[in-house]
């Protein structure tokens, strides 16, 4: 089903998070309410019922705890409340949020091993289990769903296997993946994955949550750095009080439960996985059309943003393309990759195929005002996507 669309006058967001979000979402946080509320607590009890089925884990012995922040805030959480003090964490990093977590692991003080495959690589099963067998000391090993900084899109199911097989304990950052992309715990059982507000279910920033085994969020008593930080005292206090221990973003949280009804309405993880999936195979196709090349080969790529190669001509300016995408009523993204020039268009949101034929239009009026005869990139960057495919 066609999603509604944005206002005329708001441009529409293609960006990983926060994103276009549907009309109705944005109206739903027009009414106060009050945190200790009765109401508001059955608010937030139909939120974390909701996030528990579209993880497959209402029936296996798993909770949700949504907590206040951003989606570092609550990596940050996860980190600090499941790996123990004396624990000690394999990190899969292949971009941008999968440094993030090295870098968070190195201020919560844990001991860390990175296994990085740069931007183009993801982490593969037979190397995580020869890692894992190499040392004995890893307890845990974290993975990236979806890496949001390339799109890459990585093997988590196969990891799993490894990582159960061995013994250890799985800790997924799914942030743009999850409500999008299959994560369900009767087939891929972790010890605890993290997502926000406000990705694939399309609500607004102000919270994430995680979704852990119940024995984890026991075993996590005393664990975390930070008292805001600690999963297992929010989970505690939600459960025996219904309430969110420090002020909750209850506009958000409104604004969320409209999204998920918006989300059940539209076919729940197949539906938004398939509009998606069209979203950016519609704009792939197209960009191609121009010439631009993606950063990935389709394998890996995934349906939440695309990476592209910036073009080589020497008239253009990502800075000058961005404003004229924006005069257009689109907001791009910059490139996150460490050595080549690029720029992303995310898939996710409130917008469908039609949206991206629009955008794709705009690009080209775009190259055109800047004098730019195509997108095609320079040879050098292709020849890593051409190792990649070998
Ligand atoms: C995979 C991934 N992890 C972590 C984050 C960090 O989330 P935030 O920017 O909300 O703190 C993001 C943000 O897009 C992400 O895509």
């Amino acid at each position: 089903m066609t999603p509604t669309a944005a206002p005329a006058a708001d441009p529409y967001l293609l960006t990983p998070g926060p994103l276009t979000t549907a009309a109705s979402t944005k109206a739903a946080m027009q009414r106060d309410w009050g945190s200790w509320d009765a109401d508001f607590r059955a608010m937030t009890a139909r939120l974390r019922a909701a996030l528990l089925e579209i993880a497959g884990a209402t029936d296996l012995n798993y909770d949700c705890v949504p907590l206040q922040g951003s989606g570092s805030y609550c990596v940050e959480a996860m980190l600090g409340s499941f790996v123990p003090r004396d624990g000690h964490a394999l990190v899969l990093a292949n971009g941008a949020y999968g440094k993030r977590i090295a870098t968070t692991l190195r201020y919560l003080g844990r001991d860390h091993t990175v296994h990085d495959t740069g931007d183009y690589l993801p982490p593969r099963a037979a190397d995580v289990e020869r890692l894992l067998a190499a040392n004995a000391a890893i307890t845990h090993v974290v993975v990236v769903h979806c890496e949001t900084s390339s799109g890459i899109l990585n093997p988590v199911g196969e990891i799993a296997e490894v990582v159960a097989r061995s013994g250890r304990r799985l800790l997924i950052d799914s942030m743009s993946a999850f409500g999008a992309v299959p994560l369900d715990m009767r087939t891929l059982p972790c010890e605890a994955f993290v997502s926000s507000a406000n990705k694939c279910i399309e609500g607004v920033p102000g919270f994430g949550f995680v979704i852990a085994k119940k024995r984890a969020l026991e075993a996590a008593r005393g664990n975390s750095h930070s008292l805001a930080l600690d999963l297992h005292d929010q989970w505690d206090v939600m459960n025996r009080t219904g309430q969110w221990r420090f002020t909750p973003p209850t506009h958000a949280v409104a604004a969320f439960l409209e999204a998920l009804r918006l989300y059940a309405e539209q076919g729940g993880q197949p539906g938004r996985l398939a509009r998606y999936t069209r979203n950016r195979d519609v704009m792939v196709a197209g960009m191609q059309t121009l010439g631009f090349e993606p950063l990935l080969t389709d394998v890996w790529r995934s349906p939440i943003i695309v990476t592209f190669f910036s073009p080589a001509h020497a008239n253009f300016s990502f800075t000058r393309f961005y404003e004229l995408m924006k005069e257009q009523g689109f907001i791009i993204y910059p490139g996150k990759l460490t050595n080549v020039e690029s720029f992303r268009i995310g898939c996710i949101g409130a917008l469908d195929e039609a949206v991206m034929r629009r955008v794709v239009a705009a690009c080209a009026t775009a190259l055109r005002t800047m004098g730019v005869p195509d997108g095609a990139p320079e040879h050098a960057s292709l020849d890593a996507r051409e190792a990649l495919a070998a």
